[in-house]
C-alpha cells in the first residue's frame, strides 16, 4: 500500500513460524522537505499502527525516511534525512486551541504503543519530531552520516512528541537537558556513545543489517516477542520491586503457551522451532 507521504511495503520473512510473516517498512516519503512529518504524515502512521497491530503477519516494523530524489539542473542535492522535525511550516499563526488537538492524538505515541517490535532506521537528518520518532521505536540503527537533535528551543517551543521524556529515560537527566536547551545538533557517534542510537552501521550497509535484524526478531515467537516488549516497558513505567514482580508473572504464565514447549523441544532436539504464536 502507498499513501503520498509514507510508502508501506512488506518484506518476506522467510521460514516464519507462524507462516507468511512480513516486516512491514514504513518510508516516510516527503523528501524534498527532508522528511518533515506533516499533518498527513501523522494520518498515515497512525492508519498504519493500526492495521500493523490487527495484522498477525506483520512480525515487526522499521520505520526509514525516503532518500533524496536527484537535484533538478543546477540545484545543489538535498541532504539525507530520516525526518528533520514536524513540518514547521503547519506551525505559523497557529494558537495552543488550533494545536491540542493535533498533539493530543499524534504519531508519536501511536508508534510507541504498537504491541510489536519497532525499528527506527535513520540515515541523515533526525531532528525534532524526527529524533522522537526514532525514540518512539524499541530499536534505533543509524548510519555514520547522521545527525540528531531537539531544535525546538531555537523556534520558541520544547520538544512536543515525547522527546522530553523518551529521551531522558533513555540517557539520562543531565544529557537530555544539555540537547533540550541548547537546541544544537548530535552526530551519530555522540549518539551512539550517549545511547540514543544501538549501533553505527555505514550508510551503504545501514538497510542490509537494519533488515537482518527484523529478520532475527521476526523470527522468533510473535506471541512472546509482545509479552517481552510489554515486560521491559514496564522497567519505564513501574517501581523496580513491581517490575520485578511483573516480569515473574508474566514469564510463569509463558509456561501454560504453546511456543514454550514447542521452543524447548526444539532446543532439546537441535530442531528449528516452529512457532504457533500462543
Ligand atoms: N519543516 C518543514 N520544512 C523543512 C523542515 C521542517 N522541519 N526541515 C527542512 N525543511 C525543508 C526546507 O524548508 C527546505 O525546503 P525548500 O527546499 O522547499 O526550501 C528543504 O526541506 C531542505 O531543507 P534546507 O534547510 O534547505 O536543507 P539544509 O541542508 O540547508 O539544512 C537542516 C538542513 C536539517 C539543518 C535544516 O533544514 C533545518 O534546520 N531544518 C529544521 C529542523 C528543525 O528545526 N526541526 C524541528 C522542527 S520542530
Amino acid at each position: 500500500m502507498s499513501t503520498e507521504v509514507l510508502i508501506v511495503e512488506e518484506v518476506l520473512v522467510e521460514s516464519a513460524s507462524p507462516e507468511e510473516g512480513v516486516i512491514s517498512v514504513w518510508t516516510l516519503n516527503r523528501p524534498d522537505k527532508l522528511n518533515a512529518l506533516n499533518s498527513d504524515s501523522h494520518i498515515a502512521i497512525k492508519e498504519q499502527c493500526v492495521k500493523a497491530e490487527s495484522d498477525d503477519n506483520v512480525r515487526c516494523i522499521v520505520i526509514r525516511g525516503a532518500p533524496p530524489l536527484e537535484p533538478k539542473e543546477g540545484r545543489r542535492a538535498k541532504p539525507p534525512a530520516f525526518a528533520a522535525g514536524a513540518d514547521i511550516s503547519e506551525f505559523s499563526g497557529k494558537n495552543s486551541d488550533d494545536v491540542r488537538p493535533f498533539f493530543e492524538e499524534n504519531a508519536w505515541e501511536a508508534v510507541w504503543n504498537v504491541s510489536k517490535p519497532t525499528i527506527a532506521m535513520v540515515d541523515g537528518f533526525a531532528l525534532g519530531g524526527g529524533t522522537e520518532l526514532a525514540l518512539s521505536c524499541d530499536i534505533r540503527i543509524s548510519s555514520e552520516r547522521s545527525t540528531f537533535g531537539q531544535p525546538e528551543i531555537n523556534l520558541g517551543l520544547i520538544p512536543g512528541g515525547g522527546g522530553t521524556q523518551r529521551l531522558c529515560r533513555l540517557i539520562g537527566y543531565g544529557r537530555t537537558m544539555e540537547i533540550v536547551l541548547s537546541g544544537g545538533m548530535v552526530s551519530s557517534s555522540e549518539a551512539l556513545q550517549m545511547g540514543i542510537v544501538n549501533r553505527i552501521v555505514s550508510h551503504e550497509e545501514l538497510e542490509s543489517k537494519t533488515m537482518e535484524l527484523a529478520m532475527e526478531i521476526a523470527s522468533k515467537s510473535p506471541y512472546v516477542t509482545k509479552v517481552a516488549k510489554r515486560v521491559v516497558r514496564g522497567a519505564l513505567d513501574l517501581p523496580f520491586s513491581e517490575g520485578i514482580l511483573m516480569e515473574r508473572s508474566e514469564f510463569v504464565a509463558l509456561f501454560d503457551t504453546e511456543d514454550k514447549e514447542i521452543g524447548v523441544s526444539a532446543f532439546l532436539d537441535r530442531s528449528d522451532p516452529k512457532w504457533v504464536g500462543r
